[in-house]
């Protein structure tokens, strides 16, 4: 079960932390994997390790934001393999409310959040069109719910949700699928970074409350969330489309 033999696996931001553990665990399936990524360090440095546990993987730099790159990749990938799998997973964060959000911030991300997924599957959607395919979109429980002092973040997740909707309606008779993961916190740079930034020499303490924000007490684990990406882009999941999947500690549910 759970085999990836033969497919071909494009995660984007596939070098940290949800990505990173996407790319690893698509890789050990059997995947071939292809890491676009702005930080070409960090996709070489797992391109490495993933060869070393003789998986199969590439590195790409790109900045998804940027549809002229993205293109040129993405062509560059197909030209050579059927990309059967699209993980939009490569993502940026904002803290603050409405007031505490420039126009620069909005802007920024937007041009990550949503643009980058945009471009993502424009580049990829004619050549899944002719065999199919698996989209999975990263979003979140922000996507839903919002989040407080999240203003531009939460924004951009509820996109990534309804754009999860629209592509599963219009390319349902291509035999392409899409849905998407919704994660509360996950344990991850992205969250190091985050508290480093806007909470100095408070980070401990920060780290204890965003953790007790799941009702199960802790935040999630990268692998985790990519074991339940492994599912939803198996064959196994053949049945599953226009969904979303909170993977949540209890956030959604049972806050309040
Ligand atoms: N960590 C969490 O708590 C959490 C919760 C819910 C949703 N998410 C979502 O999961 C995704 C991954 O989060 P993470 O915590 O693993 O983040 P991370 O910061 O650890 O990794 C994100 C990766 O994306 C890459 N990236 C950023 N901008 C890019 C761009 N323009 N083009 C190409 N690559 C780019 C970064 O270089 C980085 O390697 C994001 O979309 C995030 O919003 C994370």
């Amino acid at each position: 079960m759970f085999s990836l033999a033969g497919k071909t696996a494009v995660i984007t931001g596939g070098g940290s932390g949800i990505g990173e553990a996407i790319s690893k665990a698509f890789a050990k399936q059997g995947a071939e994997v292809h890491i676009i990524e702005l930080d070409s360090d960090r996709a070489n440095t797992l391109v490495s390790e993933i060869e070393s546990s003789d998986g199969k993987a590439f590195g790409h730099q790109c900045d998804v934001s940027n549809q002229e790159q993205t293109t040129k990749v993405m062509k560059s990938i197909s030209d050579v393999s059927k990309i059967d799998i699209l993980i939009n997973n490569a993502g940026i964060a904002h803290v603050g409310n409405i007031e505490a959000t420039s126009e620069a911030d909005m802007d920024r991300l937007y041009n990550v959040n949503i643009k980058g997924v945009y471009n993502c599957i424009l580049a990829c959607i004619e050549s899944m069109k002719s065999q199919g395919g698996t989209i999975l979109n990263m979003a979140s429980i922000a996507s839903t719910v919002g989040i407080s002092e999240r203003f531009a973040y939460s924004m951009t997740k509820g996109a990534v949700l309804t754009m999860t909707y629209s592509i599963a309606k219009d390319y349902l008779d291509y035999g392409i699928r899409c849905n998407s993961i919704s994660p509360a916190r996950v344990h991850t740079p992205f969250v190091d970074n985050f508290i480093k930034k806007n909470y100095p020499g408070n980070e401990k303490e920060v780290f204890e409350k965003l953790s007790k924000t799941q009702p199960i007490g802790r935040m999630g684990k990268p692998e985790e969330v990519a074991n339940l990406a492994l599912y939803l882009c198996s064959d196994e999941a053949s049945f599953i489309t226009g969904t979303d999947f909170p993977i949540d500690g209890g956030y959604i549910k049972l806050n309040g």
